[in-house]
């Protein structure tokens, strides 16, 4: 297959964003919707018609789908090959939520024996006595299911009856203390959460989260309150879980693919059983649909091929994502792992270096904070940024009229980014429109709603990677400041900063030593 920016589709889409580059999004949204950039999805509106786009442009995107092999690619994602060569493995989150029969059945068992122990485990704890369970766990491991739970935590019918649910991620030590300070070590249960179980903010955490359950309830503790959520049941073994306490991740579901596997333990215990069944059930229906729909009318392949073309041919470089609902307030955060960590790459899957840009840059903050502090850059600033902007018809809880005034404020501000105020004086308060978004309205923030959601971006950030020729599911740009960290911990923690080979660095260290000597 030829390099994509040598097809005709890309040579095609290229002239074409030369032809309708003096059209402002205000003249193309006069000439009428085109109706394929509106999508019904049982209780998931989505509309993307506020793009700069028209009906020839979504055409020749359509075609670029094409030249790209989107749909074989898809094939063999759901058939279980291993499309993830860099690591030599399968790409296998779907199969996790598959009770249609979509994905290859080589891991069906194992998936089927885990969801069963997690529901026996869930059930059990939701039962008493356990007031709180902390879920130790970072990226991956952490992002997905402080998500998920806080978006449905507050909806599960009988969430009063279960435990309280924590997330520990980061390695500062503030957090965990912090937690730690208001909870009943006998009471309380640790789900350490990692694929590898080596990474080394986990370790820390976990090994702290035993060290205080040790010093209450003796070294016996950790095989009462501790549980695992990992591929490496030696590592976990050798920690002090036994095996009887342990949920297999599947080693070929990637981390920030895997809130659908064990990992999602602390979400179902938050939320109950059938609540999470539902999250699995909205994400299967997302499946069905990214396999089933013609291109044109699918969700996930028109929102990547309109985040292709603001990235590609209109130059955008960075993404907002807007949650108007409190509900989702984690969902920047887990988009920029699901898109950053999965399309920031620079060598596409024949380890050539890409020759065009691939992931923008994803950040955002829940409506309406975000309008106070970064949209006037949004809405003036000289570098148009695109927006996704997410909200449900029904709030989580309404005080009189909150929830109008929440939604009025999302579509005023779709409005104003497309449309402007070109016609303002003085000029610095004319606002020049032309700033493309997309909306996704749900009828209800429940588990399956949200389920939909989540498989909607995974597929979405998929159909990118096909296009830029990337492997999506790999995450080696990581790897080098674990590496320079680990060699630098060394020296602090000898209290020695002269073997700092990096001259910025030693100095740094030699700053930070003097001022931490005292430190207890
Ligand atoms: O360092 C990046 C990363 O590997 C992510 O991809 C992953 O989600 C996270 O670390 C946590 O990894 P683990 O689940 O193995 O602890």
């Amino acid at each position: 297959m030829p390099a994509i920016t040598k097809t005709d589709a890309w040579t095609a889409l290229q002239a074409h964003r030369d032809k309708i580059a003096g059209r402002h999004l205000r003249d193309l949204l006069a000439e009428g919707l085109d109706s394929r950039l509106c999508v019904d999805l049982d209780g998931l509106h989505a509309d993307l018609t506020r793009n700069r786009l028209d009906a020839d442009g979504l055409d020749l995107l359509l075609a670029l789908a094409g030249a790209a092999e989107v749909e074989t690619w898809r094939a063999r994602m759901y058939a279980g090959e291993k499309i993830n060569t860099t690591e030599d493995n399968a790409v296998r989150h779907v199969a996790l939520r598959d009770h249609g029969g979509i994905a290859d059945a080589g891991i069906a068992d194992a998936i089927a024996a885990t969801l069963s122990a997690m529901r026996n485990f869930t059930e059990t704890l939701r039962a008493g006595p356990t007031t709180d369970v902390v879920n130790i766990g970072i990226g991956g491991s952490h992002l997905g299911p402080m998500l998920a739970t806080t978006a449905l935590a507050s909806a599960a019918p009988s969430d009063k009856d279960g435990p309280a649910v924590h997330y520990v991620a980061n390695v500062d030590g503030t957090e965990l203390a912090t937690l730690l300070d208001g909870l009943d070590p006998a009471t309380t249960c640790f789900l350490v959460a990692s694929k590898t179980f080596t990474t080394q903010e986990t370790m820390a955490n976990a090994a702290s989260a035993r060290d205080w359950a040790a010093a209450a309830l003796g070294a016996d503790a950790v095989a009462g309150h501790f549980v695992a959520i990992t591929a490496n049941p030696v590592a976990a073994r050798s920690f002090g879980i036994p095996d009887g306490r342990m949920f297999e991740l599947q080693a070929s579901v990637g981390g920030r693919y895997s809130l659908w596997s064990a990992v999602g333990l602390s979400t179902a215990v938050a939320i109950g059983w059938p609540a999470f069944q539902d999250l699995l059930d909205g994400a299967h229906a997302m499946d069905l649909h990214f396999r089933d729909a013609p291109a044109d009318r699918n969700l996930p392949v028109l929102m990547a091929l309109l985040g292709i073309w603001n990235t590609n041919f209109l130059g955008m470089e960075a993404r907002a994502v807007l949650p108007y609902d409190t509900r989702l307030r984690y969902l920047p955060d887990y988009l920029q792992q699901l898109e950053m960590e999965s399309n920031g790459k620079a060598v596409d899957r024949d380890g050539q270096p890409v020759t065009m840009a691939t992931s923008p840059v994803i950040f955002g903050a829940v409506g309406t904070n975000g309008q106070h502090s970064f949209h006037q850059q949004l809405h003036q600033g000289p570098r148009a940024v695109a927006c996704d902007f997410i909200a449900a018809a029904r709030p989580g809880r309404n005080l009189a009229g909150h929830h109008d005034m929440l939604i009025a404020n999302m579509l005023a501000q779709t409005e104003a980014l497309a449309l402007g105020s070109p016609n303002a004086t003085p000029p610095e308060r004319q606002c020049p429109g032309n700033r493309p978004s997309n909306t996704l309205l749900l009828e209800t923030l429940d588990a399956k709603r949200l389920g939909m959601l989540i498989a909607l971006y995974e597929h979405k950030v998929f159909v990118e990677g096909i296009i830029w020729n990337i492997n999506s599911f790999d995450q080696f740009g990581v790897e080098l400041g674990k590496r320079v960290a680990g060699g630098l911990l060394t020296a602090l923690t000898d209290g020695d900063a002269a073997g700092i080979a990096d001259s910025t660095s030693r100095a740094l260290a030699e700053q930070y030593l003097a001022w931490r000597k005292d430190t207890p």
